[in-house]
């Protein structure tokens, strides 16, 4: 039996350079112990170096095992590390381990994996620092009680938004402190070294009355989603019943502030609507999906283009239209002379709706709740880009956009204008064309679906 001690919970460095040496000289799973720390705190076990593991050679894996790998060993879960260890052993033999999607280890981990991330955000989304005066002016402390080893892994995200600040980050696992220059990290804490309601408050609550976002209340996201431990450290949920009423107007009027500001800060603006999308509950599609597939493009893009959901591709990429039919899209986008990097392209559903079968995911089409639900986060992205044209590509498109149901072909191939501003054209999805089994069919239609996209073009003047 093998025993491998990691210096810390989230040692990623610690565990890859035994994993690799280990499985270097083929030696099985079942014969290795992983432990973190030399008291055995994840399993039992006497102590033993990852050096003395690292003799012997190393060998490449795919850079998607290594992103899977650095999320997972930040998680709670104790069998982290050997799970990890196991795929890693099969991708030796199998390089395509990776691609085999309902292989039930891959999929755990992927699941681990999601909820790290999920965690990630959630310290980003919820932590709040109190001011507490000190000798030298003001010293801002945050409690904060994660789900996973996610703390070091995030203090990056914490020095850069408050890089001017001098904070310090408590949670039970470990604390970390910024003085304006560089970073430490000291033992972890309880709730009671941090301090309870100062004036800090007051900024919080003018800072979260003018970013609310209604998405995490209107079902009651922000209640299930954010467990009652976070409620407590935030002093603006005072604030929360006051402020759903007329939320969505005042999220709208945020939003077309920030398009309007000199020197416009629609970036920013797009980049917390972007990370809220990423923790979006609203509806049951997040679950079983990798992660969030949001828009990307210009955020002052003249034109839009909106899909139905992520596929499969999509899904794993976190990025719209790079699969089978982003080829597809791309070629016509190209043949009606658009240029893509300069157009905004997203889905009106944000998460991959699939049927698993065997090994496969199969797309299934997202229903008109589904639809409904992921509305909102279109409406933001279209009051923020507020694009001149907007292509709608397929029925899904098109409903989510006009707000009613749309046949293709009764409505194609004109400008439909819509009261924000701007026009609607509508053509048919990219994955349309795929599944034609007829070749010459299959060109005609593709010919038919470049002039809809030359004629919404032209549009634009
Ligand atoms: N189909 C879509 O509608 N959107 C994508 O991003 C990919 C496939």
């Amino acid at each position: 039996m093998r025993v491998v001690t990691l210096a810390e919970t989230d040692d990623f460095d610690g565990w890859r350079d035994a994993a690799r040496a280990l499985a270097a000289s083929d030696t099985p799973p079942d014969d290795i112990v992983w432990q973190v720390g030399a008291a055995a705190t994840d399993l039992f076990a006497t102590a033993a170096t990852p050096a003395a593991a690292t003799a012997g050679g190393g060998f490449s894996v795919p850079r998607s095992f290594v992103d899977l790998a650095r999320s997972v060993v930040l998680a709670a879960d104790p069998e982290r590390f050997a799970l990890l260890y196991r795929l890693l052993v099969r991708l030796r033999r199998t390089p395509g381990a990776m691609e085999d999607k309902a292989d039930p280890l891959l999929r755990r981990l992927e699941t681990i994996a999601k909820n790290v991330r999920r965690d990630i955000h959630k310290m980003r989304a919820f932590l709040r620092f109190r001011e507490m005066p000190d000798g030298d002016g003001s010293r801002y402390v945050a409690w904060f009680e994660p789900e996973h080893h996610i703390v070091r892994a995030n203090a990056a995200f914490f020095v850069n938004r408050f890089a001017s600040m001098r904070w310090s980050i408590l949670t039970p696992e470990v604390s970390l402190h910024w003085d304006g220059a560089a970073l430490t990290q000291g033992p972890g804490a309880t709730r009671a070294d941090a301090p309870e309601g100062d004036p800090v408050e007051e900024v919080w609550k003018t800072y979260y009355a003018s970013i609310f976002n209604p998405a995490r209340v209107k079902i009651g996201a922000m209640l299930k989603e954010m467990p009652r431990k976070y409620w407590k450290n935030m002093p603006e949920t005072a604030l929360v019943g006051e402020l759903i009423a007329g939320a969505q107007a005042r999220e709208s009027g945020m939003i077309e502030q920030a398009r309007a500001a000199p020197g416009g800060n629609s970036e920013a603006a797009w980049t917390a609507l972007r990370d809220e999308a990423m923790a979006c509950t609203r509806c049951p599609l997040y679950k079983p999906a990798t992660q969030t597939v949001f828009g990307e493009g210009p955020v002052d893009a003249a034109m839009m283009f909106v899909g139905e959901q992520p596929g499969d591709q999509e899904d794993l990429a976190g990025k719209p239209f790079v699969g089978p039919a982003g080829q597809v899209f791309d070629r016509a986008v190209a043949a009606a002379d658009i240029d893509r990097s300069r157009v905004y392209v997203t889905n009106a559903v944000k998460h991959f709706k699939f049927e698993q079968r065997g090994k496969r995911r199969i797309h299934a089409k997202p229903g008109a709740g589904e639809i409904e639900a992921c509305r909102w986060w279109i409406e933001q992205e279209r009051l923020l880009v507020r694009p001149q044209v907007t292509v709608a590509l397929g029925a899904t498109a098109a409903r989510s956009l006009l707000g009613r149901v749309v046949t293709i072909g009764r409505e194609r191939g004109r400008a439909i204008p819509l009261t924000e501003g701007g026009e609607a054209w509508i053509t048919v999805h990219p994955s349309y064309l795929l599944r034609l089994p007829d070749p010459a069919q299959k060109e005609d239609e593709f010919a038919r679906f470049v002039e809809d996209l030359k004629a919404a073009k032209a549009a634009l003047g």
